[in-house]
């Protein structure tokens, strides 16, 4: 039997994980969540089937003992987002830095086989080629970027020097059901959802023609999950993108388009750290790893625009 550990389990990224490893059926599945971003409801009908632990990666002992023994370990805590590590970079830091280090420590200690590591598409920063390949000088252009590669370089290092396999997948742009609107650092799409759905004009930051490979949250949990089986990929960085690249403006449309409605967005100065355009080389994950997405983009966007259209509150309510 395996025993799966998720950190950032009841994330939006996390609790899809979660609910595709229940389905597989074979083995216990333990999330390590602090609440920080991440929600209990977001785990609330597969509650009864998993083992939470209420702890922060950034207290070493907290995570040392729910770790101890197990199988396979998917790190998917963190502080997300690019302008939060600008704004308020020491937790990030924290968190995605030193909390990182923590995981691969107590699982080195506690006899892990195999991490999954959740490193960033952000560590390309500009690229003069497009997809973006593994074999590309990164250059971060955030503390966000930053902390998510040196995360890769501890994943690879963990490998050479202590035994632990490490593989890490640069999600790129992820979205999908769950995805938290409610902060002003939520990802571009969950924005534009409820936008649409509250007929409220969306901001968009710069022109709206930066490009972005947005996958589809069921994709990059498959990934993750093969990732984590595939044979002769410790120690190494994949791409975990759709391949493909949609302009925000492009976005907007297609999703006005969906909905039959009009709506002008806000256009406002570009943000720092801001990357303009992203893309996968799939090449790769698809030959070592199995990659194969199944969701178009525009697949993608009907379901959860479906998810948000159902969970949705308006406006005057409790969201
Ligand atoms: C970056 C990473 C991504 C990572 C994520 C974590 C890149 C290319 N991607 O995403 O891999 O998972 O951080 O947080 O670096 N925007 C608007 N209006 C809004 C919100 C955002 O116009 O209301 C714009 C942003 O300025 C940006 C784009 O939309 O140009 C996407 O922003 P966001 O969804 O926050 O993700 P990235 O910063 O691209």
């Amino acid at each position: 039997m395996n025993h799966y550990i998720v950190t950032g389990g009841a994330g939006f990224i996390g609790s899809t994980l979660v609910r595709q490893l229940l389905a597989l059926g074979d083995g216990e599945v333990h999330v390590i969540d602090n609440l920080l971003t991440g929600k209990e409801e977001n785990l609330a009908e597969v509650r009864s089937q998993i083992v939470f632990h209420k702890a922060d990666i950034r207290d070493y002992s907290a995570i040392a003992a729910p770790m101890a023994g197990a199988s396979t370990v998917f790190h998917l805590a963190a502080i997300p987002s690019v302008p939060r590590s600008i704004h308020d970079p020491e937790p990030s830091h924290e968190v995605n830095v030193n909390g990182t280090w923590n995981v691969f420590r107590a699982a080195k200690e506690g006899g892990v086989r195999r991490v999954v590591y959740a490193a960033s598409s952000s560590a390309y920063g500009d690229t003069e080629v497009l997809p973006k390949v593994e074999s590309m000088q990164a250059n971060p252009r955030s503390p966000y970027a930053a902390q998510k590669l040196m995360g890769e370089h501890y994943g690879s290092v963990f490998t050479s020097c202590f035994g632990l396999e490490v593989v890490s997948l640069r999600f790129f742009n992820v979205f999908g059901p769950r995805q938290d609107p409610g902060s002003p650092y939520s990802g571009v799409l969950s924005k534009f959802m409820t936008a649409l759905l509250d007929n409220e004009q969306p901001t968009i930051h710069g022109d709206g023609e930066q490009t972005r490979d947005f996958t589809y949250v069921e994709d990059v949990a498959a990934l993750v999950i093969k990732a984590s089986r595939a044979p002769g990929v410790a120690g190494r960085t994949y791409n975990a993108g759709n391949g493909n690249r949609y302009s925000l403006n492009l976005t907007w449309d297609l999703l006005q388009k969906a909905e039959g409605v009009r709506i002008q967005p806000i256009y406002s100065p570009s943000r720092a750290g801001d990357v303009r355009d992203s893309q996968a080389d799939t090449t790769a994950a698809r030959r070592d790893l199995g990659h194969d997405p199944q969701f178009s983009f525009e697949e993608g966007l009907r379901r959860t625009l479906a998810w948000y259209r159902a969970h949705h509150l308006s406006p005057a309510g409790a969201r």
